[in-house]
C-alpha cells in the first residue's frame, strides 16, 4: 500500500492541500466460513493488503469522494436520500450514514482512496473500505468516542443497509481488530476473542486465486443466510433455546429432517460441523498439530462444495491439485462463488506446488491463478 501515491492524486485532485491518511486490511480465515452470522466462531487475520484514503473537511454538507483506482468521482450529500448510485461510493456513503446514527456529526469531507486488495477475490476488498472509512470519520468527526467493536458494525450495517448484503461481522471485525502475526479466533455472538500467535514453523500459508470474481451481493449470499434460519426457526419448535444453528448439534437437525426442504438441511449440516471445526483447530494449534488443521481444512472445502454449495468448478480444481501435490491443507476461502483457495503448505513443498498448480490451471483454464503469499499483519490505523 502506497501512502505516496495516495496522497500525490489527493493533491491533484482537491485543492492542492493534504488531510489525514487512514488504512486498513483485508483478511485471510483459517477456517470458520458461513458461520459468523450463525454465532459460531471464525478465526480471521488481517493481510498486508487493504485501502488507504485521505480525508480533509471541506466546510460544507457534500462528500467529494475519488475512486483513484477507477478514476471515477462522485459528489453525495449526508442525508438518507442522498444516496450515490456508483457502488463504491454507496460504501462510503453508508459508512457516513452509520457513523451519524450512532452520533457522530460527519461533515462534508473530499476524500481520495486507492487499495491493493484484489476485489471480488474473497479478500474482503469491501471491509477493508469500510473500516477505513469508519475509523477516519471517528477520528476527523467523533473524537473516537465510537469504540472498535462499534466501527466493525458500522461496516457490517453498511453492507446490510446500503449494500444489499446480508454478511455477519467477521470481515469488519477482522479488518479493525487485526494484530501483526496473529490470527483472531472470534466468537460471533458474544464478540469474546483471543488472538493466536501464527507462525507455523516449517510451513507457509499462501492463496491461490482462481480470478474467478465472486458477487457476494448476488442473492446467492443471503439465500444461505435464510437456508440457516429456516432450519433454526424448525428447531426452535423442538428446542426454544436454539438462537443460532451454532446451538445444534447433528442429532437436533435430524430431528427436523422431515420439516425442512432437503436443501436447507444440506446447508445446516456443513454449518454444525464447521463451527466444531474452528474449535478443532484452535485445539490442534495449541499442540502444533498441522497435519489435523490441514485435514480439517480439507473437510472445510469438501463441505463448502457439496453441502452448502458455495464453490465452483475452478476452486475445486485448485483444491484437487493442493491434495495431489501433498499440501498439508486447502480450501475455498471466504464468502465462496469464486475467489480465492487458502493453502497451508510444507517450506520444501511450496516451489513444486506452485508451478504445478499454475501450469496445471493454466492448461484446463487458459489462464494463470494468481499467488499470493500471507503476512498477517495490523487493522484500522491513521497513517499520517
Ligand atoms: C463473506 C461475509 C462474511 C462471512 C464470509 C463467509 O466474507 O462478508 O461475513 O460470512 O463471507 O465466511
Amino acid at each position: 500500500m502506497d501512502i505516496e501515491h495516495v496522497r500525490s492524486r489527493f493533491i491533484k485532485h482537491f485543492d492542492g492541500l493534504t488531510g489525514t491518511v487512514y488504512a486498513s486490511p483485508g483478511r485471510i480465515n483459517l477456517i470458520g466460513e458461513h458461520t459468523d452470522y450463525n454465532g459460531g466462531f471464525v478465526f480471521p487475520g488481517a493481510i498486508d493488503k487493504g485501502m488507504i484514503a485521505e480525508l480533509r473537511p471541506n466546510g460544507t454538507d457534500k462528500v467529494r469522494a475519488y475512486s483513484i483506482d477507477m478514476k471515477d468521482y462522485v459528489e453525495f450529500g449526508l442525508n438518507e436520500e442522498d444516496a450515490p448510485r456508483t457502488s463504491w461510493a454507496r460504501y462510503i456513503f453508508g459508512v457516513c450514514r452509520e457513523m451519524i446514527k450512532r452520533g457522530v456529526e460527519v461533515k462534508g469531507f473530499n476524500t481520495a482512496f486507492a487499495g491493493d486488495v484484489p476485489l471480488g477475490a474473497g479478500m474482503s476488498s469491501s471491509a477493508a473500505l469500510e473500516s477505513t472509512y469508519a475509523y477516519a470519520l471517528n477520528d476527523l468527526f467523533g473524537e473516537n468516542k465510537v469504540d472498535k467493536f462499534e466501527l466493525a458494525k458500522v461496516g457490517q450495517a453498511t453492507e446490510h443497509n446500503y449494500c444489499g448484503v446480508k454478511c455477519g461481522i467477521m470481515d469488519q471485525f477482522a479488518s479493525v481488530f487485526g494484530k501483526e502475526g496473529s490470527l483472531i479466533r472470534l466468537d460471533c455472538r458474544s464478540l469474546e476473542y483471543q488472538y493466536f500467535p501464527f507462525n507455523p514453523e516449517g510451513y507457509r500459508l499462501v492463496l491461490l486465486d482462481s480470478v474467478v470474481k465472486h458477487e457476494l451481493a448476488s442473492s446467492a449470499y443471503n439465500k444461505r443466510r435464510q437456508s440457516c434460519e429456516n432450519v433454526v426457526a424448525a428447531m426452535k419448535q423442538h428446542h426454544p433455546e436454539v438462537e443460532f444453528l451454532r446451538d445444534a448439534n447433528m442429532a437436533m437437525l435430524e430431528e427436523v429432517k422431515a420439516e425442512v426442504s432437503a436443501e436447507d438441511y444440506m446447508r445446516a449440516e456443513y454449518v454444525i460441523g464447521e463451527v466444531q471445526r474452528v474449535l478443532d483447530v484452535c485445539d490442534a494449534l495449541e499442540k502444533g498439530d498441522y497435519e489435523t488443521v490441514g485435514a480439517k481444512m480439507y473437510e472445510t472445502h469438501h463441505g463448502m462444495s457439496k453441502l452448502y454449495e458455495v464453490s465452483c468448478e475452478e476452486l475445486d480444481f485448485l483444491n484437487d491439485i493442493a491434495r495431489e501435490c501433498g499440501v498439508t491443507g486447502s480450501r475455498v476461502m471466504g464468502g465462496g462463488f469464486g475467489g480465492c483457495t487458502i493453502n497451508l503448505v510444507k517450506e520444501e513443498l511450496y516451489d513444486a506446488f506452485i508451478a504445478r498448480a499454475k501450469e496445471a490451471y493454466k492448461e484446463k483454464y487458459g489462464k494463470l491463478p494468481k499467488v499470493y503469499d500471507v503476512v498477517i499483519s495490523d487493522g484500522s490505523r491513521k497513517l499520517c
